[in-house]
């Protein structure tokens, strides 16, 4: 039987030299910017290299798409494995040493949210954190004493306490504006760092809640990638028994994918809250 065991250690080498590379580097800005216009730091850069140098020594992939490169690219004609990152999501945080990620999607044959088999991210805070979902399990990690020790399953609760809501407020939509006002008006309380994965990570560890980033009026499709960002962590809630949906109401990993580059509005979260989204700015249910 296939194993991904080789693309989960390529992802744990990387995962250590980046760390290795963002307490060491400067958060100089590269003379150029990515696909999606963000302006590159040379750290965004050098993360790429690294993760493209790992996974070119595992025969099991055959071809990579980075957030940094404009167009994916082949590194085993013989291998299976497609496999879309975010290299260092989150990179402007460096400056203020907020916590950073890299997020992967390991798809089998095609660049098609229908075909995710894997995602993993990784989190470089004050600890350094993986988070697996693969096989119906979402594993969490910690790197201690020179390796990446398991701790516990993730599981996500129905309902949860915490509201991280994207995107600047005068974008919004009054549907959306009023959903995210509701949720304080029960309680919910805000947690947003500017970083997906820490927030999305908070998130799952902390029980449950909503992450939104929705189409505004500046970026009617939303902001976050689907193949290295959204497709991901869309599996990773769902594996832990959360729901992802669009800003229609279609579920993220139902939707189509025309362009490595394509963004999307979307909704990760518990049971409740994405029903409540589903009520409220879908006009569901
Ligand atoms: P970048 O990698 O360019 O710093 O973008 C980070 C992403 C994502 O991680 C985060 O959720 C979102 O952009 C934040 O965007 P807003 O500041 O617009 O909320």
């Amino acid at each position: 039987m296939r194993t991904l065991a080789p693309v989960f250690e390529a992802i744990e080498r990387s995962a250590l030299r980046i760390r290795e590379a963002i307490t060491n580097e400067d958060t100089d800005y590269a003379a150029q910017s990515n696909q999606s216009g963000d302006i590159q730091l040379k750290l965004d850069i050098l993360s790429d290299l690294i993760i493209a140098e790992e996974f070119s020594k595992v025969p099991l992939i055959k071809a990579i798409a980075s957030e940094e490169k404009e167009e994916a690219e082949e590194l085993n004609a013989s291998g299976e494995l497609f496999i879309a990152y975010d290299p260092l999501d989150g990179s402007s945080l460096i400056d203020v040493n907020l916590s950073v990620g890299s997020i992967f999607g390991i798809y089998d044959g095609e660049w098609s949210a229908q075909k995710l088999i894997a995602a993993v991210y990784v989190v470089y805070g004050p600890r350094t954190e993986m988070v697996t979902a693969y096989h119906n399990n979402v594993r969490h990690y910690i790197y201690r004493h020179g390796r990446f020790k398991e701790l516990e399953q993730i599981r996500l609760q129905d309902k949860g306490k915490l509201n991280a809501p994207g995107a600047t407020q005068q974008g919004w939509s009054v549907k959306h504006k009023s959903l995210i006002e509701s949720l304080f008006s029960e309680g919910y309380r805000l947690r947003y760092s500017g970083g997906m994965v820490p927030d999305l990570h908070q998130i799952l560890l902390k029980g449950g809640g909503l992450f939104s980033y929705p189409g505004t009026t500046d970026k009617p499709g939303g902001k976050l990638r689907k193949l290295f960002e959204v497709f991901p962590f869309a599996f990773v809630y769902e594996l832990a028994g959360g729901i992802a949906i669009d800003e229609q109401g279609t579920r993220i990993l139902d939707l189509s994918c025309n362009d490595p580059h394509e963004a999307t509005s979307c909704y990760l979260g518990s049971r409740y809250e994405i029903e409540k989204v589903k009520r409220d700015v879908c006009g569901l249910g």
